[in-house]
């Protein structure tokens, strides 16, 4: 959905009191060995400064949509959750350090009066509106997609227990969904394009501020309910 895969195989992270060129690295969010990479490559590069934003991004649906019960295997349930779960848990707990690093060197007078913000320290896991269980009911039938859906759930939870657990570090996290958008996993038929999202996207990020962290957000700014 940012644009070449290079750029979707990873995050996307910005350090806040210096511009400064990150390198790409290409990672394997369902593999430890290569989060590990990663992680220590970055660590290098920014143990000084720390990292201010994580967005956790990658993610797959299998099987394909509308993905109805009759073709889902549990293997399909295991690989979902293994790329969609458990990278995003894995990344933020590996790059904890470096964003609570970024967090201690932040000036958080530029928030007017908020401890948190994506200027000082964020997750972001981009989730959906088709992870949320209230809403199930609503938009069920489109796409059944039980492995995404349930890790998308799952992801939430994520996102609420990082949020409980990193406040004492003024940490932000906070889920996003994107709009349904015209990409590989979003089909041709989706209304919104690229452009139009993670614009949105990055206006409701730069907004962001305590009262934020631990929910689900629109790419519009509209909170979703679990
Ligand atoms: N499009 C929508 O309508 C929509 C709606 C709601 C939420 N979302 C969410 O938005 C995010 C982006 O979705 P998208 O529409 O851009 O999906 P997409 O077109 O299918 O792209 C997914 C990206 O994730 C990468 N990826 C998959 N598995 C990976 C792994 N193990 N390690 C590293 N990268 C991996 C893929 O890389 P490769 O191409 O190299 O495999 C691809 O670049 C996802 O979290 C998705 O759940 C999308």
């Amino acid at each position: 959905m940012f644009g070449p895969q290079m750029f979707d195989m990873f995050l996307y992270m910005v350090t806040c009191s210096v511009l400064r060129c990150l390198p790409v690295c290409p990672t394997d969010v369902s593999d430890e060995d290569s989060i590990s990479s990663v992680v220590q490559t970055l660590t290098e590069q920014l143990k000084h400064t720390g990292l201010n934003l994580l967005i956790n991004n990658a993610a797959i649906v299998v099987p394909a949509m509308p993905g109805p019960l009759s073709e889902t295997t549990k293997k399909d349930m295991m690989d979902v959750y293994n790329t969609n779960v458990a990278g995003p848990f894995l990344l933020s707990k590996m790059l904890l350090p470096l964003l609570v690093k970024a967090a201690e060197t932040h000036r958080p007078e530029k928030d007017k009066g908020s401890s948190m913000s994506c200027r000082r320290s964020a997750i972001i896991n981009v989730s959906t509106l088709a992870g949320s269980i209230e809403k199930c009911p609503e938009n069920f039938h489109m796409a059944p997609i039980y492995p995404y859906r349930t890790s998308k759930a799952a992801l939430n939870m994520l996102t609420r227990c990082q949020a409980v657990d990193f406040k004492v570090s003024n940490v932000l996290v906070t889920a996003i969904h994107p709009g349904w958008v015209r990409t590989e996993m979003g089909g041709a038929q989706a209304p919104l394009n690229t452009q139009d999202s993670v614009q949105g996207m990055l206006t409701v990020m730069s907004s962001l501020s305590d009262k934020d962290s631990g929910v689900l957000v629109s790419w519009e700014g509209e909170r979703i309910p679990w």
